[in-house]
């Protein structure tokens, strides 16, 4: 087992903390860095886990470095906007940099935002910009990208329409879109950072399904009969992004309505569809599909 010193960041967080989970169950000593005044009951469960906590402030590099020191990955799982995206991970990046570390895994975990311009999805424009900055740091950085977490289409996510029995598409009911569980995205995660040798970007998805196919999957799991339902094309999406950011802007909250329907976007156009695949980088992973999701929504 690798000896060296993991740091996480974000390690609090949904993502995060199941990072420090699987790093932890693999035996790799872990330093979980949190910001000043993190409430006890989130730090019970990483000291739980046998993780370490280091207190720093996210604005002072050399405080961060303090933390980093020794550490062989700073892997991020921070969410947030301009000020956490661009602004703590550059304090990141930067205080990994200044204690040596070598390897460095930004909060990405999303769809392949390298595929379109600048100006379509506001919170995949913040990562591309920081991609900027990690692309120029003395460092070997490794981005996770794995589509839309699967555990999203049984809550936040609108395309399941359970009580309607129906699939909401836009676009191309057969256009496959990239799911991945959390906890097997934070599973392949903990394998990439230990993991010496990773390139600059990964790409995985638990499953890969169209509209259609999630209404058979959909049929399938609860014996009901799914059918489709057209909500209009891409640009008719569009045009609602447009109306729902001037009616309910929210552009201080990270998951505003017209952010998701950006999201949705992306994916029903088929540009950020991941490909090739890293899923058999670690043959251990046993990935969890769109069936298995929808199944435990059922059993609960
Ligand atoms: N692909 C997908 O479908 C999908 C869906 C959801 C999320 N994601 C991505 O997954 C990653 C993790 O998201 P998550 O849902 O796990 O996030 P989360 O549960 O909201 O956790 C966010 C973490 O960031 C920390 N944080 C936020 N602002 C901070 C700041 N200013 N300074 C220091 N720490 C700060 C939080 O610390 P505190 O506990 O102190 O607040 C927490 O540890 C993000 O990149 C997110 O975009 C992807």
């Amino acid at each position: 087992m690798n000896g060296s010193t993991i740091v996480v960041a974000g390690a609090t967080g949904n993502l995060g903390g199941r990072v420090v989970r699987v790093l932890r169950q693999r035996g790799a000593a872990v330093r979980a860095l949190v910001r000043h005044g993190t409430a006890r009951d989130k730090l019970q469960p990483l000291e739980a886990a046998g993780a370490t906590i280091s207190t720093a402030d996210f604005s002072s590099a050399s405080q961060v470095a303090m933390a980093c020191a020794g550490a062989s990955c700073v892997v991020s799982a921070l969410a947030g906007l301009r000020d956490v995206i661009v602004d703590a991970q550059t304090v990141l990046l930067e205080a990994a940099v200044e204690a040596g570390v070598p390897r460095f895994i930004p909060s990405d975990y999303s769809i392949d935002f390298t595929k379109f311009p600048p100006g379509e999805n506001r919170n995949l424009d913040l990562r591309r910009e920081f991609h900027q900055r990690v692309d120029k740091a003395p460092i070997q950085a490794t981005t996770i990208f794995n589509g839309a977490f699967a555990d999203m289409l049984t809550g936040q996510m609108p395309l399941i329409l359970f009580k309607l029995k129906r699939v909401l598409y836009w676009g191309d009911a057969d256009q496959r879109m990239d799911f991945t569980t959390i906890d097997d995205t934070a599973t392949f995660t903990a394998s990439a950072v230990l993991d010496p040798s990773t390139p600059r970007f990964l790409r995985i998805a638990g499953d890969q399904l169209s509209a259609r196919e999630l209404a058979g999957v959909a049929s399938d799991v609860t014996g009901k009969k799914f059918r489709l339902l057209r909500a209009g094309s891409l640009a008719t999406l569009g045009l609602f992004i447009n109306f729902a950011r001037t009616v309910a802007p929210g552009e201080k909250e990270l998951y505003p309505a017209w952010q998701g329907m950006q999201y949705l976007r992306n994916m029903f156009d088929g540009r950020a569809k991941l490909g090739p695949l890293d899923n058999d980088r670690y043959p251990d992973i046993h990935w969890t599909r769109v069936r298995d999701v929808l199944s435990t929504r059922r059993a609960q």
